[in-house]
């Protein structure tokens, strides 16, 4: 599906919305519900493409999983009830599915083959694949066990203590997944901190869960008590709306309901230290999980540079932050983002060449891009190619641009935002 974006006139974006629930978040209430004992409920659940690949993951392994837009109840019986799937497990877009879900399979007795689409087919697995292996388990695929189709036949698993090279949440939570059915301890240490919503939730399931620094442990043997898990909305989506809201003239725009975990907000910092008009409300806990309001509005905006530790803050955001350096004046450098390289597409590729259809002055760099703003952007055919956010940053984009945007694969939006576009227009009167 192809869909246009005309500018914004000159009225801008204005108005209060909630966006859809946090999709880490709403994965793990699902897959941490299949393994614990009892009936977990979530509200404020995610109905979108990835969330509904777990769901139909766990319930092709024998979990009885009831979901109604953002309600979902999932009937967990401990690990018992996990039995060997009659079907391929298939992830279709979701990374986080196919790795944390791999950390489950590894340490059960029966044999699954977990394949995606074509975008999950050139994504590395090795990262987790190896580590597993390193635990007991039986792992074959493509390319050694790095690429999908992937078969796992899991057992008897022993704890590990793992470096991670990669700053990855996936990679994290798969092991310490691991290990909770693992013999002894299992710990897990990253070069920088990756969102920690697997430690959170684990804790409220039951599970202790030892942070020390940037090392993570958890020790076998766990049992998880069925939970009531209220999702906040997810400031990955919301990313996309306060770059409009800071970008188009006349704007001004609250989110209410918004995750604000410190391991998610480089992009409220990146916004604040360009300039960016954005006042925080309404702090509270909600479920472990820090939530607040947010309120954007059009700014004038100076480039910055963005690296090192702030990277899996924000790792999600770049696509959108790229289009918010167009209109920053001056230079944003950003480092250290070699990850990019590895998401749902190359997202240095794939940013640089569709911004630079719109008129950006914008440069890939091994490790990230250079943009030089403030540039005016023009209208052009664009395209998703298959990646959600991609999808979203260009239609933030046509928000501003002279002459219409039109995205291929449009439909890509749906694995994380499905009615996004409806958002948008809400907000335009
Ligand atoms: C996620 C972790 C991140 C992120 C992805 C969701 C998670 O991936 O990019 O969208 O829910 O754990 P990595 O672990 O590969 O950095």
């Amino acid at each position: 599906m192809n869909e246009s974006v005309q500018a914004v006139n000159e009225k801008g974006l204005n108005g209060t919305l909630t966006v859809p629930g946090d999709k880490s978040i709403s994965h793990r209430a699902v897959m941490f519900g299949a393994i614990a004992e009892g009936i977990t409920t979530v509200e404020g659940f995610l109905p979108g493409e990835d969330c509904l690949s777990t769901i139909s993951c766990f319930q092709k392994l024998g979990v009885t999983i009831e979901q109604n837009g953002d309600k979902v109840e999932i009937e967990g019986k401990g690990y018992e009830g996990l039995q060997e799937p009659q079907d391929i497990l298939d992830v279709g877009n979701s990374g986080t599915t196919t790795r944390l879900m791999m950390g489950i399979l590894a340490t059960l007795p029966f044999h699954s083959v977990i394949i995606g689409d074509e975008s999950i087919a050139k994504r590395p697995m090795s990262r987790v694949t190896n580590p597993l292996r390193e635990m007991g388990a039986q792992i074959d695929g493509r390319d050694n066990g790095n690429l999908t189709p992937i078969s796992i036949r899991g057992g008897h698993t022993k704890g590990i203590s793992y470096q991670s090279k990669v700053a990855s949440a996936q990679v994290k939570s798969c092991i310490l997944l691991a290990g909770l059915q693992s013999e002894g301890e299992t710990s897990v240490t990253e070069p920088h901190r990756s969102r920690d919503h697997t430690e959170r939730m684990l804790s409220a399931f039951g599970v202790p869960v030892k942070r020390d620094g940037l090392t993570t442990s958890v020790r076998g043997g766990q049992t998880l008590t069925a939970q009531h898990i209220v999702v906040p909305g997810d400031i990955s989506s919301a990313a996309f709306l306060l770059v409009a809201g800071s970008i188009v003239p006349n704007s001004k725009i609250t989110l209410e309901n918004v995750g604000v975990n410190p391991t998610r907000t480089g992009i409220i910092d990146v916004l604040q230290q360009m300039g960016a008009r954005l006042e925080i409300s309404n702090q509270r806990i909600v479920n472990d999980e820090p939530v607040a309001d947010l309120t954007i509005s059009t700014s004038e905006l100076q480039g910055i540079e963005i690296s090192g530790d702030i990277i899996p803050r924000l790792i999600d955001e770049i696509p959108v932050i790229a289009l918010l350096a167009t209109q920053a004046t001056g230079t944003t450098v950003i480092k250290d983002a070699e990850e990019l390289k590895v998401k749902e597409t190359n997202r240095i590729d794939t940013v640089v060449s569709q911004l630079k259809k719109l008129g950006a002055s914008i440069e890939a760099t091994d490790d990230g891009m250079i943009i030089h703003g403030k540039t005016e952007l023009h209208g052009a055919n664009v395209s998703s190619f298959g990646d959600h956010r991609i999808g979203m940053a260009m239609a933030i984009a046509g928000c501003i641009t002279k002459g219409q945007v039109t995205i291929e694969n449009s439909d890509a939006i749906a694995v994380s935002y499905p009615n996004f576009f409806e958002h948008l227009r809400t907000l335009q009167q």
